[in-house]
Parts: structure tokens; C-alpha cells; sequence
């Protein structure tokens, strides 16, 4: 009975992804990676987009040029997304699904930030995902279909430590999206909002700190999160059910829960937790 609901969840996932056009952002690492990986064993044609050629080539000629499209991009840069977007578009003269993932974390104090990190935090996670959703969406719509996936975070729920600006981006999401879903479902358009809590990935490495300088360190709620792996499996999984908000994670998510229904409770608990 199990293996047959198994095999029922699997069929779902591989005829959502089969043979579409999905393009990720973020796909050098992390997640997006074990997006790209998940998506191309479900049979998608996938175009990947990041900074570093080097490792976007690397999955390609790992999985192989027929069904992974390599896109290197900006998304600090709104001329580096425009050209993405075109050379991305080309491949297949569509795009049915985009995964908006690609990110920039924090780890400073708000008073000692320079405003130019705050921008630059802003540009690569609101920005971006703003103008490629722009550039995305009519072709989608003239198709009578697409789904837009944008990674936010429980970031984006609530504040944290040294998050101001990470936080501010991520809850600028909702805004965003809540509105534009209520504008395009009618469309054939679907709106999904990831919302990952602790993800074993390099993210906190990558974080700026406050002169814009990469922090380097690898903090324990992500060493200790769980794998992209699992986090791709459970993102594939509720973006195929068509969630509108999708939490991703382990008990951290619980969260949530606390914060709805005993929000004086879940501050007492948010402040006693660690920075890092
Ligand atoms: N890991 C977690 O615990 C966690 C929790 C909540 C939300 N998230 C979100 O998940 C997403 C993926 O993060 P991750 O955990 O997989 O971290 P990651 O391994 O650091 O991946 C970040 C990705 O974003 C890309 N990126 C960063 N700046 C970019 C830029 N200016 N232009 C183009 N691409 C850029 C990176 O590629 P290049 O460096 O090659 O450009 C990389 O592929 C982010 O949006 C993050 O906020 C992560």
C-alpha cells in the first residue's frame, strides 16, 4: 500500500516536470543544485544560472548538454538578467517554470551595515527576482501557463539577529507575490513561496558582512539542517501540489506554529536563541 502511494507521489512530480523548460537561479550550489539534479532525473530541460561558469559547466557535463542549459548571470546587475533571460528564452523559445532561488544571506549588526550591502542584499533578493518574474510572465500567460517559485525563507516570517537586511528582502517576497498571484491565477499562473528554515548548504559562508566582505564562516543551524537534498525533495514535491506557501525544513518549522498561536511565547523563545 505504501509503495504504491510512493509510486503514485513519484508519477505526479515526473508528469509536472517531465519536458518542461525550468529555469533556476542559484543553481551553482546549494539548493539550486539539488534542484537542477532532481528536476533532470524527472526528465526537465533545465537552464541553469549563477556567477561561476565554472561550476555551472561542471553540471552540465555531468548531466549532459541535451537537457541542461548553462545561463551565467548577475543578478546584482539588471543588464546581466535581461541578457540571462534572452539567451535562457532561446534555448527552447519558453519557459514554463522558474525557480527564483538564487540568494545572498547576512551576518552583521543593522547600526554597523553599510547601506551599500543593504542595497546590494535588496538588488540580488528582491530585485532579481522582480525583474525576471517581469520578463517571465507575459510569455507564460500567452501560454496559458506557468508556475513562479521564489525562494524566501522563515526569514521572511519573522526578524532575527544580524538579518536585518536578509530579513527585510525575504519579507519583501510575500508582499510581492501575494499580490502579483492575486493578479495572474486567473491566467493559468501559479505563485509558490518557499519558505526554508535550516539547510545543510554554504549559505552562512557566502553571507556579507557589514563592509560587504563574505563572512567565511559555516554556522551550526545549517551544518545541522537538513540536506539539499531533502530540501529539493520537499520543495519538488508541494510546487508539483501547487502550494501557495511552502515551509521547508526540520523542526525548526515548528516555528510557525508557535508564533501563530502564542506569538508573545515565540518572542520570549526567538531572543533567547544564538545569533548565529
Ligand atoms: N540554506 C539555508 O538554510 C536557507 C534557508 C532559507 C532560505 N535560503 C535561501 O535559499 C536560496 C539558496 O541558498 P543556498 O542555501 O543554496 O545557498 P548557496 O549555496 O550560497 O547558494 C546561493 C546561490 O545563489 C547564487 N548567487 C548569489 N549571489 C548571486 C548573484 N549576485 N548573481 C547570481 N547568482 C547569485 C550563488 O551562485 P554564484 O555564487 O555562483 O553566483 C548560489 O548558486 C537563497 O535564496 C537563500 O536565501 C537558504
Amino acid at each position: 500500500m505504501r509503495n504504491n502511494i510512493n509510486l503514485n507521489v513519484q508519477s505526479l512530480l515526473n508528469q509536472y516536470f517531465h519536458q518542461r523548460v525550468i529555469w533556476v537561479t542559484g543553481a551553482s550550489s546549494g539548493i539550486g543544485l539539488a534542484l537542477v539534479e532532481a528536476l533532470h532525473a524527472m526528465g526537465a530541460l533545465v537552464i541553469v544560472s549563477a556567477r561561476n561558469e565554472e561550476a555551472l559547466t561542471h553540471i552540465q557535463s555531468r548531466l549532459g548538454a541535451a537537457r541542461i542549459h548553462v545561463v551565467v548571470l548577475d543578478l546584482a546587475n539588471s543588464d546581466s538578467i535581461k541578457s540571462g533571460f534572452e539567451k535562457a528564452q532561446a534555448w527552447h523559445n519558453r519557459i514554463d517554470i522558474v525557480f527564483n532561488n538564487g540568494g545572498i544571506s547576512q551576518r552583521s549588526d543593522a547600526l554597523q551595515t553599510d547601506l551599500k550591502v543593504v542595497r546590494q542584499i535588496m538588488e540580488v533578493n528582491f530585485f532579481a527576482n522582480v525583474q525576471i518574474t517581469q520578463l517571465v510572465l507575459p510569455g507564460m500567460i500567452e501560454r496559458g501557463f506557468g508556475h513562479v517559485v521564489v525562494t524566501s525563507s522563515l526569514m521572511g516570517k519573522w526578524g532575527f539577529y544580524l538579518r536585518s537586511a536578509y530579513g527585510a528582502s525575504k519579507h519583501a517576497l510575500h508582499g510581492y507575490y501575494d499580490s502579483v498571484r492575486m493578479e495572474v491565477e486567473q491566467k493559468g499562473i501559479r505563485i509558490t513561496l518557499l519558505t526554508p528554515g535550516f539547510i545543510a548548504t554554504e549559505i552562512s559562508k557566502h553571507a556579507l558582512v557589514a563592509d560587504g566582505s563574505l563572512s567565511g564562516d559555516m554556522d551550526a543551524n545549517q551544518s545541522n539542517g537538513i540536506s539539499a537534498i531533502e530540501c529539493a525533495a520537499q520543495i519538488l514535491k508541494g510546487v508539483a501540489n501547487g502550494s501557495t506557501e511552502l515551509p521547508v525544513g526540520g523542526k525548526e518549522l515548528r516555528g510557525l506554529w508557535v508564533k501563530r498561536f502564542f506569538p508573545s511565547l515565540f518572542e520570549r523563545i526567538l531572543r533567547k536563541q544564538k545569533a548565529r
